[in-house]
C-alpha cells in the first residue's frame, strides 16, 4: 500500500551541541539524514517524501540527495516548533491516502515496522511505533518522589506515526485553532477523541538527540553489518 512521509528536519539540535543541525553529523561516513532519507527512497511504496528544513540548511541538504531524487522529494520550510514544521509539511502533501511523520533524527527504522504502520493507519486511521518502557518511571516533584507509575501499561513512543491524511489534517487544524502544542502528532489526534493504535517497534529505533546517542548509533550499525555478513 502506498504512502507519503513528512520528515521534519528543521531543528537546531541544541542538545547534540554540534553547533549546527545534528542531521549533518556523519554516521558511517554519511550524514545522519542521508540514512533516514534512504530508507524511504528505497521503499517503492513511498511515493512522496516531504522534507521539512530550515532555509539556511537548503544548500547542504541539496548536496546530500542527488538530482535524480528530486521527483520524489519535496522541500518545505520548517517552523519554530516541530509541530509547526510538520504542519508546513502537511500543507505541501497530497491531500489523500496514508501519511507518515518520521523524525529525520531516527535513521534506524525497519521496513517491516513501516509496512505494519501503513496497514494499521489504513484500517484504523492512526497508528504509532512504540516499545515497552524498560525502566521504572516515577513522578518527581522538587526532587522528591511523588508517585511510582505502574510500568506494565507504559510505552515509549517513537516515530513513524501513520495516519489517514484527513485524520492528521483535522487534528493539526484543531490544535492550531486552539493554540495547542503537543510533543507528537498522536497527541493531537488523541485530543479529537480518535483512537490511536500501537505498532510494536524495536529498541534500535532511537532518536539521535544527545552526544551519547552517537555511540549507540555506531553500535547498531556494527551489529547490522555483522548480521548482513552472517
Ligand atoms: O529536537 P528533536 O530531536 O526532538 O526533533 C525531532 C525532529 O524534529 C528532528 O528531526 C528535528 O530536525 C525536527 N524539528 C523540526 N522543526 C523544529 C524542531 C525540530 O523539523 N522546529
Amino acid at each position: 500500500m502506498n504512502y507519503q512521509v513528512i520528515i521534519p528536519a528543521a531543528g537546531s539540535g541544541k542538545r547534540m551541541g554540534a553547533g549546527y543541525n545534528k542531521l549533518f553529523l556523519p554516521l558511517d561516513n554519511r550524514p545522519i539524514i542521508d540514512h533516514t532519507l534512504n530508507i524511504f527512497l528505497k521503499d517503492a511504496c513511498c511515493n512522496r517524501i516531504i522534507l521539512v528544513i530550515q532555509p539556511n540548511d537548503k544548500i547542504l541538504f541539496e548536496e546530500i540527495f542527488k538530482k535524480d531524487h528530486y521527483s520524489k522529494i519535496r522541500i518545505v520550510d520548517g517552523g519554530s516548533e516541530r509541530q509547526y514544521s510538520v504542519y508546513n509539511g502537511l500543507k505541501a502533501a497530497d491531500n489523500k491516502g496514508i501519511i507518515l511523520v518520521h523524525d529525520g533524527a531516527r535513521p534506524f527504522i525497519q521496513a517491516e515496522t513501516i509496512k505494519q504502520l501503513v496497514r494499521f493507519a489504513s484500517d484504523y486511521g492512526a497508528a504509532i511505533a512504540a516499545v515497552p518502557v524498560k525502566d521504572t518511571i516515577k513522578r518527581v516533584n522538587a526532587m522528591e518522589v511523588a508517585e511510582t507509575i505502574d510500568r506494565s501499561s507504559l510505552w515509549q513512543i517513537q516515530t513513524p506515526q501513520a495516519f489517514r491524511y484527513s485524520v492528521l489534517k483535522d487534528a493539526h487544524d484543531q490544535a492550531k485553532s486552539e493554540d495547542f502544542l503537543g510533543t507528537d502528532e498522536a497527541a493531537l489526534v488523541e485530543r479529537m477523541g480518535h483512537p490511536v493504535k500501537i505498532v510494536a517497534s524495536d529498541y534500535d529505533n532511537i532518536k539521535l538527540t544527545t552526544p551519547e546517542d552517537l555511540y549507540f548509533a555506531k553500535a547498531i550499525l556494527e551489529k547490522r553489518k555483522e548480521n548482513s555478513y552472517n
